[in-house]
This record gives structure tokens, sequence and C-alpha cells, in this order.
């Protein structure tokens, strides 16, 4: 499995013991593939979809965002084929007994065991099916949804009429989805929830493949310039036309080089008319698009990005994660992007007596109103420090006694571990230049 010297192992227990990210129901002995984000996990998650929503939504004209229900009418997902088309063809391996993917064998054979006599493979539907209602009669089985676009498509004149967009323009979520997945390994990349961050892009026809192209690089230049992922861990993977899915005409995936080896973070899909053909076909319902300039009406077609959350989460740690050696001590260090680090600045009085304090508490105060900080008091400042690399925080500043006499803190740098004075009344805006 291991094709780095960084180990999943390695990322996983440091998620753990600092905060990030821990088993879900861990008391009860967990649940596969289920996973609970700590007080540094959620702060990293924010970041990323704070980040997603900003260069996705915030930042564009031609992108509105919305944010639909989990529940839907069960026969959205009749129109969309995940009903018929949505399953993993299963094997049982007649050694271990161990229940696989038919597609995940390796060369054939039992990725536990080795062997290589199976069952027949069995269909295995990856939508989670519950039921509405509370009477017995009353009851309608509907589904978690597996993927957040179909809200969009679902949507769409809704949004394009109240929004008073003209297509060409898009539609953005962020939300969770669900799959029963059958493989529960590598952590949180293959989780049965997790959220997604979808836009579906609606334009004509014609312009399809320019659009396409034009997300195509937006995409790639958000890991690079928004989440700061080193470019030698991403590559393209076209899918082979044969190999495309039931709604695609063309597809791309943006793949990372986890430590398991290259795997997909983010999707980009020419979907076609096909979402909206499908819903006005089950719905009965108009879809169609007038554009009132050409007086044309037509069935758009849609571009989809379509990212993964705890992928981006994932990326980001493994990405970041460092090992040196400062005066002769190791350290391990989160060498996060400032956009993405869960805790910006640390504030430490150099010790607990109360003079030092009365100056660096009202410091640390005023610098959360912009960031997240912690404030640290325990333990000797070397420590601290390396508490601090450790999740990956940029900046510590520290309130000494000097600072009683000339008004200066020591500001010290995650990656350079250089120190540099700066007056009291300066830190704010020195680290608003920096961050
Ligand atoms: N609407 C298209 C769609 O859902 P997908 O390739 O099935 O396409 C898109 O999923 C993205 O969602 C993936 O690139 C991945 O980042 C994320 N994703 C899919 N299944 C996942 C899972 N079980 N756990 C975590 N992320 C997942």
């Amino acid at each position: 499995m291991s094709e780095s010297k960084l180990t999943l192992d390695t990322i996983s227990s440091l998620a753990k013991r600092r905060g990030f990210i821990f088993q879900s129901s861990e008391i009860y002995g967990g649940l596969a593939s289920c996973w609970d984000f700590g007080p540094l996990g959620v702060e990293l998650k924010n970041n990323v979809k704070g980040l997603w929503w900003k260069h996705m939504v915030r930042m564009r004209d031609d992108i509105v965002g919305m944010d639909s229900s989990i529940l839907m009418h069960p026969d959205v997902w009749v129109a969309s084929g995940h009903v018929g088309a949505f399953h993993d063809m299963l094997i049982d391996c007649l050694n271990c007994k161990t229940r696989v993917r038919e597609d995940h064998l390796e060369n054939g054979k039992c990725p536990r065991c080795g062997g290589s006599e199976f069952t027949e493979p069995k269909k295995f539907q990856l939508m989670f099916k519950t039921q509405a209602g509370a009477t017995e009669t009353g009851k309608m089985d509907i589904w978690l949804r597996p993927e957040t676009c179909q809200g969009i498509f679902v949507d769409f004149k809704q949004v394009q009429a109240v929004s008073r967009k003209k297509v060409p323009f898009g539609i953005a979520q962020i939300g969770k989805a669900f799959r029963n997945e059958v493989t529960t390994k590598s952590f949180i990349f293959r989780s049965r929830e997790f959220e997604q961050m979808e836009m579906e892009f609606f334009c004509s026809e014609a312009e399809a493949d320019e659009w396409y192209e034009h997300f195509k690089q937006e995409r790639w230049n958000f890991y690079l310039n928004a989440l700061g992922i080193h470019e030698e861990n991403l590559k393209w993977e076209p899918h082979a036309e044969d190999a495309l899915a039931h709604y695609a005409k063309a597809a791309v995936d943006i793949l990372y080089h986890f430590p398991f080896g290259w795997q997909e973070i983010e999707g980009i899909h020419n979907r076609t008319d096909f979402d909206l053909k499908a819903h006005i076909e089950h719905s009965g319902k108009d879809m169609t698009y007038h554009d009132q300039d050409k007086n044309e009406k037509f069935i758009p077609w849609v571009i989809e990005t379509s990212a993964g959350v705890e992928r981006s989460v994932l990326v980001s740690i493994i990405d970041a994660y460092a090992e040196d050696e400062i005066g002769g001590e190791k350290r391990n260090l989160l060498k996060f992007h400032r956009h993405v680090a869960p805790v910006k600045v640390a504030v430490f009085p150099l010790q607990k007596k109360a003079d030092l304090q009365e100056v660096a508490k009202p410091l640390y105060k005023a610098l959360q109103e912009r960031w997240n900080c912690q404030y640290d008091v325990a333990g000797n400042i070397g420590r601290r420090y390396r508490r601090q690399d450790e999740i990956g925080t940029p900046y510590c500043v520290t309130v000494d006694f000097d600072t009683l006499e000339d008004k200066s803190v020591t500001i010290r740098d995650r990656d350079t571990t250089e120190q540099v004075r700066i007056a009291l009344d300066q830190v704010e805006s020195w680290l608003l230049e920096r961050l």
C-alpha cells in the first residue's frame, strides 16, 4: 500500500493526537468509515469550505450559491439513474470470506489473503435507504443523497428566476452526501458520510467545451493557490471514453499523490443535458431555458466541478507534513498554507505572572477579532512552540519581561523559526500583511 515514505498511520495518529479527526462513536468500538472532526479539524474543514465558497461563488458574478435538502423525493434518484445504476459489484473470497469490490482485486487476487477463488459477483446498492413518515401505512422509502448536485438540477428554474441570471451561469453548494462504501480503509479518503463542494454551470451546447476547459484550469489553480498544494503532487487523469459515467460526454479527475498512491480528489465533468432532460421526463415539468435576447428555447448543458471536503482536508494535512531538526532537536510540523491553517496565531506570556498576562491577554483578545488564535501559558516556551508547530500555526507571539519596558513582543515564524521584535501596537498590522 505504501508508495512514499510518509504513511497514512503517521497522519491519522497525528490527526487524532492533536484533535483534528477521530473515529466516530469510538467508545462503542467505532463505526467504519465515519469520522468526527475535533476542534482543529472543524476549523480546517471550515477554512477549506470557506476558500472554495470564496473562489467559486463570492468572487464570481456568474455563480450563485444554494443549500438544498439532503432528503429528496425518491423519484429524483430514479431520474438521475442512481436507483438503476449506482452500485458496486461485490464478490466474497472463498478462502478468507472477505467481501471485496470486484474492481479492487489485486491482479485477480484477494487483497487480504491472496486467494483467487470467489463467489459470483452480486450487485450492492451504494445509496442508504431510509423511511419518511410515522405510520406503517403512510411510510415512504427515501434515500440519503449520494451527491449534492441533484438538488441543484431540480431547483435550476427557481434559482435562475430568483437570481435573475442568464445562461451561462452556475449554481454551487456545499453539503453532506452519503454512500454505503464497501472499501473502508484509507482513513477519511473514502467515508460513508462526507461533504461535497459541487458547482453546476449551465451553458449552451456550443459553449460547453470552452467552459469545461475554463473550469479545469480554475480548479487546478484552486489546489495550487488557495490550498497551497505542491504541484508535483497533483496530476490530471482523463476518463477513457468507454469508462465515462452514464451522464458524461467528457470527464477528467484531479489526482493527488497520497501515501497509498495516486487517487482522485476532484472530478470535472461535461454532463451534457442529461440531468435536466431526465428531470423533465420524470417530473413532467418544463425546465427549458428561454434566451430572451435570441428568442430561443433550449435545455442547457452542464459543466460540473465536484470535490470532496474530506479529501481536500486530508490532502492539506499530508501535503503540509514535514520533519526537520532545530538546534539538534527533531520536530515534526504542518506547514499549512496560511489560508488553511486552523490556528493562525498563538499568544504566549513567557510566564504565568500577572503583569505579563495583563499585556498578553488583551493582545490575544484583539487578535481573536480577526483570526482563530490560541493562548497558551503551560510549559516552557520551547514546548509551546513545538505544540504550535505540530498543528501548523504560522506565528507565535511571546510577551516577555522586556515587553513591559520596551512595549515590543517577539514573533516567531513556524517554518524558519526566525524571530523578530515588533512594537506591540504594530503586531496586528504586521500579521495582517502576512496572513
Ligand atoms: N456529482 C458527481 C459526483 O458525485 P464523484 O466522482 O462520485 O462525482 C465527486 O464524486 C467527489 O466527491 C470525488 O472526487 C471525491 O472528492 C468525493 N467523494 C466521492 N465519494 C467519496 C467518499 N466515499 N468519501 C469521501 N469523498 C468522496
